[in-house]
């Protein structure tokens, strides 16, 4: 299989190998053709890019031969696969708001496999007919925290939440929230076609768009590291904020995804630590240049030259 000098005990434990054992063993319910061709048995399953394009090429056959219509956009399949390709072939409960013609569904189902138990929420309250394929169906509106409560308690534990739903900043907002408040174990949640926070349709919420939450989000993660240097952080945080973020380790953007990783293990409180005793070094670190002129990455502007200056000029530790 792979001369890599590990037997086949440890291959079996490979995460990976899911997908070599889905691609070999699995019933007749699932495509096995699916990325077959582009599959070689030789391949080294430490190679993360070998791995990484069989379930992009098998994610991308599953959208196409949904037999309902799916429309997605072509820089989200390769995020799909770093957030759920963990989930293919795993026992999963796997949540998409926005179910319209259903082909997600179908494709979520292909690609994850029979294991996975796959809900939509929609609501259009059509949408049940996709009971009768198998799939759980939730009717209501998820710019509503109410409906967020009742359901994700019928629904209990989940491992990946895809929001496709109503694309509006505050819909966007209340689903991040509400499933970050319920979610208690490791679980992604990403939400989807975040270019509405720049639409003029999509209400142009501006500083409250959905993308400046997310942004400032990322800020909040950092309140748990401020008491590692004392008094050189400021005193007064929005405490609130951070206790509702105290199971996000991270927030990942791609291009018109955001998702929100929980883990309750990684997002404990950062401690600063060192293996060995410091070894004498002098740190070089106020003696470069001061400052940098840049273009400032805003996107609804003329280009934005701007000069950062560097802070304190001598050392404070
Ligand atoms: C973009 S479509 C979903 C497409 C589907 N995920 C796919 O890939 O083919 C958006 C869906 O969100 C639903 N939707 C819109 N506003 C909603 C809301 N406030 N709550 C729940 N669902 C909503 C619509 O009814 C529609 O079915």
């Amino acid at each position: 299989m792979c001369d890599i000098g590990f037997d086949e005990a440890f291959y079996e434990k490979c995460e990976l190998n899911s997908i070599f054992k889905r691609k070999m063993k699995m019933n007749n319910e699932i495509n096995m053709e699916v990325g077959m061709e582009n599959f070689d048995e030789n391949a080294n399953p430490f190679d993360q890019v070998y791995w990484k394009n069989l379930l992009y090429d098998s994610l991308v056959e599953s959208w196409k031969n949904s037999p309902y219509p799916s429309i997605k956009i072509t820089s989200y399949f390769p995020a799909y696969v770093e957030l759920f390709g963990h989930l293919v072939n795993k026992e999963c409960t796997f949540i998409e708001t926005g179910v319209l013609d259903g082909g997600s569904l179908f494709m979520w189902r292909n690609w994850l496999g029979p294991k996975a138990r796959i809900i939509g929420l929609d609501l259009n309250p059509e949408a049940v007919k996709w009971r009768d394929s198998g799939f759980e169906i939730f009717i209501g509106d998820q710019g509503n925290p109410d409906f967020w409560k009742e359901t994700l308690n019928e629904i209990g534990s989940f491992d990946a939440l895809l929001d496709d739903g109503g694309h509006q900043s505050f819909q966007q907002i209340v689903t991040t929230i509400e499933a970050i408040k319920f979610a208690n174990s490791n679980c992604v949640i990403a939400i989807e076609d975040t270019f509405t926070s720049f639409m003029k349709d999509f209400a142009a919420h501006g500083s409250f768009s959905f993308l400046e939450y997310a942004k400032d989000a990322t800020d909040i993660l950092l309140g748990k590291s401020f008491g590692m240097y004392g008094n050189r952080f400021p005193n007064k945080i929005n405490s609130e904020a951070v206790n509702d973020f105290k199971n996000v380790y991270s927030i990942q953007f791609y291009n018109g995804i955001v998702a929100f990783h929980l883990n309750q293990y990684y997002s404990q409180i950062p401690e600063l630590v060192r293996n060995k005793p410091s070894g004498g070094a002098s740190d070089f670190r106020y003696e470069g240049v001061n400052s940098a002129t840049v273009n400032w990455p805003t996107l609804v502007s003329e280009s934005n030259i701007i000069t950062v200056n560097g802070g304190a000029s001598k050392k404070t530790e």
